[in-house]
């Protein structure tokens, strides 16, 4: 921040770090807000002195500005009637499951596209509000994909990043959304727009030239780490891969620590000690293939290839978009096979399934990673799976195995881990069992390679090569 209250670079996303949660005598505290986004964000903002905009979780709050660990944040307040149609339906009812290939079928509204609309501007007004002359603004994720070109009318001074934490479809997918060409100019507000992956950039320069050719005037490709260009309305541009990480380092080093590696050893004992624990750990959402995992869990029991006296499942789910439709029913969906696991297979005092809807701290997390022997990440889409990543950097005694499906973001750079094609029933099983079985040495050589990557890929090293893409000294 400068002499005059105003911020030299800024985070704007639609959630602000931490959810306001109000008790029932009406009194405030805070919580850290669910998902990838802010596990990525959260170090990377550590010791920069920055501002970050975003929505504090609740339909209506009012909070004056705040500062936490150094960062001041600024709440964008948003009306319940928005929150429905801004955030559970456009966002989360529109743009995720049609950026996850479809795996939900979008709804379409208008009226939701219109409060998308307003919603974004005010995200563009309260940014414009408290960047200093010249500043770096970071813009984040589908929820604010119009905010770069509503921002740079408004300041024109400012220098933009776009980032998007989740896949950008397949080019006949986008194709679908009635207001494909307004979302494709509202990302070329940016001066860079980044994805996770090659695919994400060539899709987007093959759908600028489609839905803004009479303002683009040719375009670069790219190669490697080095963005491509746009020429769109007199200006450049930058379009590059950014695959997202974490602070490999810090988890690395909370995993090691006694209280952790005696908590996870209590975890194991509280599961009965059992020979093998399996784990998976996500957001309650239909694009993460809990329910593939849970049939593939269920029938090697049946099949007998496996047995619930020596081998455990824990599922932890944080909750998530609890009003919109798809969720609800999924959750009805994964809460049925449980009981049905549970049913056929648990014995009194050592359920085959261990499933908590619950979010856990961030060290108690880390114990069930160190506990686990075969972690199961199997989303149909994921733009990264920040899971996978976490559990490689947890196991520093290189025990462990990774299942990871191929659709992850995550799996460009994890070949190590028993990669999978989660809607092949046979083929999950499978991998699943080799995973299970797998020779001592040989994990220990894949768990090494995973590490390399991990610990040498992290969440700064993301954030410095966007940020110099975008030509901010680091
Ligand atoms: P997404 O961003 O779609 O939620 P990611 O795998 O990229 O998926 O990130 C999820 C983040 O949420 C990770 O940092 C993970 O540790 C955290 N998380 C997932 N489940 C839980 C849980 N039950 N309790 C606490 N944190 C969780
Ligand atoms: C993913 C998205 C984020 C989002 C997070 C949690 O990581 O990419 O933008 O914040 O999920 O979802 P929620 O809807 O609770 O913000």
């Amino acid at each position: 921040m400068n002499a005059a209250g105003a911020s030299e670079f800024i985070v704007v996303a639609n959630r602000l770090p931490v959810d306001l949660v109000v008790g029932e005598g009406g009194e405030r505290s805070w919580k850290r807000s669910p998902g990838g986004l802010v596990t990525a964000l959260e170090p990377m903002l550590a010791g920069r002195d920055a501002a970050w905009v975003g929505w504090p979780g609740v339909p209506d709050a009012e909070v004056p500005p705040f500062e936490q660990d150094g960062v001041s944040l600024h709440s964008v307040r948003l009306a319940a009637d928005e929150v429905n149609q801004y955030y559970e339906g456009f966002s989360n009812a529109t743009l995720w499951p049609l950026y996850h290939d479809v795996v939900a079928p979008p709804v379409f509204h208008r009226h939701w596209w219109h409060t998308y609309v307003r919603v974004n501007q005010r995200f563009a007004e309260a940014v414009a509000k408290v960047a200093a002359p010249g500043a770096t603004v970071w813009v984040q994720d589908y929820q604010l994909q119009l905010v770069p070109e509503q921002l740079r009318a408004l300041r024109p001074d400012l220098r933009i990043g776009f980032f998007l934490h989740i896949p950008f479809p397949p080019t006949e997918l986008f194709m679908q959304l009635p207001w494909r060409s307004q979302i494709v100019r509202g990302l070329l507000g940016a001066d860079l727009v980044g994805f996770h992956t090659p695919g994400g950039v060539r899709n987007f320069r093959w759908l600028a030239g489609r839905l803004a050719g009479d303002r683009v005037h040719g375009s670069t490709a790219g190669t490697g780490a080095r963005p491509g260009e746009i020429s769109y309305d007199g200006r450049s541009v930058r379009v590059g891969a950014f695959p997202i990480s974490i602070d490999s380092a810090a988890l690395d080093k909370l995993a090691r620590s006694a209280p952790v590696q005696k908590r996870a050893a209590d975890i194991r004992a509280d599961l009965g000690n059992p020979k093998r624990v399996v784990l998976g750990v996500d957001r309650l959402d239909y694009t993460k293939g809990i329910n593939l995992r849970l049939t593939a869990f269920h029938e090697l029991l049946m099949d007998g290839r496996i047995d619930a006296s020596d081998t455990v499942f824990v599922q932890l789910a944080t909750p998530s978009r609890e009003r919109v439709e798809h969720y609800k029913q999924m959750r009805d969906e994964i809460e049925l096979s449980v009981g049905r696991i549970n049913g056929e297979f648990s014995r009194v005092g050592h359920p085959a399934v261990h499933y908590l809807h619950q979010s856990l701290p961030r060290d108690e997390l880390a114990a069930f990673f160190v506990a686990a022997d075969v972690m199961l990440v199997t989303p149909l889409r994921d733009g990264m799976n920040l899971v996978a990543k976490e559990y490689v950097a947890c196991k520093s005694d290189l025990t462990g195995a990774l299942v990871l499906s191929e659709f992850a973001g995550a799996a460009g750079e994890l070949g190590s881990s028993f990669l999978v094609n989660p809607h092949d029933l046979d083929g999950l099983k499978n991998t699943m069992y080799s995973a299970l079985t797998m020779p001592e040495e040989e994990g220990r050589r894949r768990m090494r390679a995973l590490r390399r990557q991990v610990l040498t890929h992290d969440v700064d090293r993301w954030a410095r090569s966007f940020l110099a893409a975008l030509g901010v000294p680091t």
